[in-house]
C-alpha cells in the first residue's frame, strides 16, 4: 500500500488507474470500515482509503482532540484489507489557508436529526468530503449506512452538483450484542458497554412494532425516550423517518427508517435500522 500526504503524490499515482474507488475515513478503524474496504474492490482497481480527522466537522467543546489516532494499526489493517493508496493529508495540506467556501446542504438535509443537536456538523462534512472527491476523483464511493444521515446528505450533493460518482452504501457492522461499531465506542466504560446494545435492541423493537401495522409514530419514539431514560441515558432523538429524505412519513408511507442518538455517560452514540 502507498501512503501518501501530499495531494499531488496522490494525483501522479493515480494517474493511471482506470477505475478508482474511494472509502474516506477519519481513521481507528473497526471491521465496519474494514467490510467498506473489501466492497470498494469490486467497484475499482485502485482502492483508495483517506484518513483524516476534519476539524470542520467538529462544534467546539465536542471530541475533534481526543478523537482516537491510531494511524500505524490503521495503515496494517488497509494494508491487510488489499487497499491500493492511503491518502492521509496533514491539515496544512487539506486547509493551507483557511476555508472560505463551504457546501452548505439544505436547512432540511442539515439542520434535522443530528444536524439540529449538532450545528454546522454536515456543512463541514459535505466540505470536506467534496474536496476529497476533487482531489481523488473516484468513479466511486463508499459511505456506511451507520451515519445514515450523513449518507443521504452525500447522496444529494453528488446529484445536485452533477459529480459524475457512484454513491455506493455499506451496512452497518454490528457487535455480537447488536452493538453498532463506531470509533467512539472505544470511549465507553465496560459498564456503559454492558448497557451500549439497548439502544439497538429498542430499535428492533420500534422496527417489529412498524412492521406489525403500528402507525403510532410518536408515541413509539416516546415510549422509547422514556426507557432510555430510566436507563441513565439522555436521547436527543429516535426518530421514525422517510428512508429516502428523512422528513416525516405519512400514514401509509413503507420505506422507513429509525434513527437514533443518545448519549450514554460522555458517549454520544447514534444508530438507524431501516424498517
Ligand atoms: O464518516 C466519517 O468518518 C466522516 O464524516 C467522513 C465522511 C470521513 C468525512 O470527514
Amino acid at each position: 500500500m502507498q501512503i501518501h500526504e501530499k495531494i499531488a503524490g496522490l494525483r501522479a499515482a493515480l494517474k493511471t488507474a482506470r477505475r478508482v474507488a474511494l472509502v474516506p475515513t477519519m481513521g481507528n478503524l473497526h471491521e465496519g470500515h474494514i467490510a467498506l474496504m473489501t466492497q470498494a474492490r469490486v467497484h475499482g482497481d485502485s482502492v483508495v482509503a483517506s484518513i483524516f480527522v476534519n476539524r470542520l466537522q467538529f462544534r467546539p467543546g465536542e471530541d475533534f482532540e481526543k478523537y482516537p489516532r491510531t494511524f500505524a494499526a490503521d495503515c496494517e489493517k488497509l494494508s491487510t484489507a488489499g487497499v491500493d493508496h492511503l491518502f492521509a493529508p496533514t491539515e496544512a495540506e487539506m486547509y493551507p489557508q483557511p476555508q472560505s467556501y463551504y457546501i452548505d446542504p439544505s436547512p432540511e438535509q442539515a439542520n434535522i436529526l443530528d444536524g439540529e443537536f449538532r450545528p454546522g456538523h454536515f456543512r463541514g462534512m459535505a466540505t470536506v468530503v467534496m474536496k476529497l472527491f476533487q482531489i481523488v476523483q473516484p468513479q466511486t464511493a463508499l459511505f456506511g449506512k451507520k451515519d445514515y444521515q450523513q449518507l443521504m446528505v452525500i447522496r444529494n450533493l453528488v446529484q445536485e452538483l452533477n459529480l459524475p460518482i457512484e454513491i455506493v452504501p455499506g451496512d452497518t457492522v454490528r457487535a455480537a450484542d447488536g452493538l453498532a461499531l463506531s470509533s467512539r465506542n472505544g470511549y465507553l466504560s465496560a459498564v456503559e458497554k454492558a448497557e451500549a446494545p439497548r439502544l439497538y435492541r429498542l430499535l428492533e423493537r420500534i422496527a417489529a412494532a412498524l412492521r406489525g401495522g403500528s402507525r403510532d409514530f410518536a408515541g413509539l419514539e416516546q415510549a422509547t425516550i422514556a426507557e432510555l431514560q430510566s436507563h441513565g441515558w439522555i436521547p436527543d432523538y429516535i426518530a421514525v423517518r422517510n428512508r429516502t429524505d428523512l422528513q416525516l412519513p405519512a400514514f401509509h408511507d413503507s420505506g422507513l427508517v429509525v434513527l437514533a442518538a443518545a448519549q450514554l455517560g460522555s458517549t454520544r452514540l447514534i444508530d438507524n435500522l431501516e424498517v
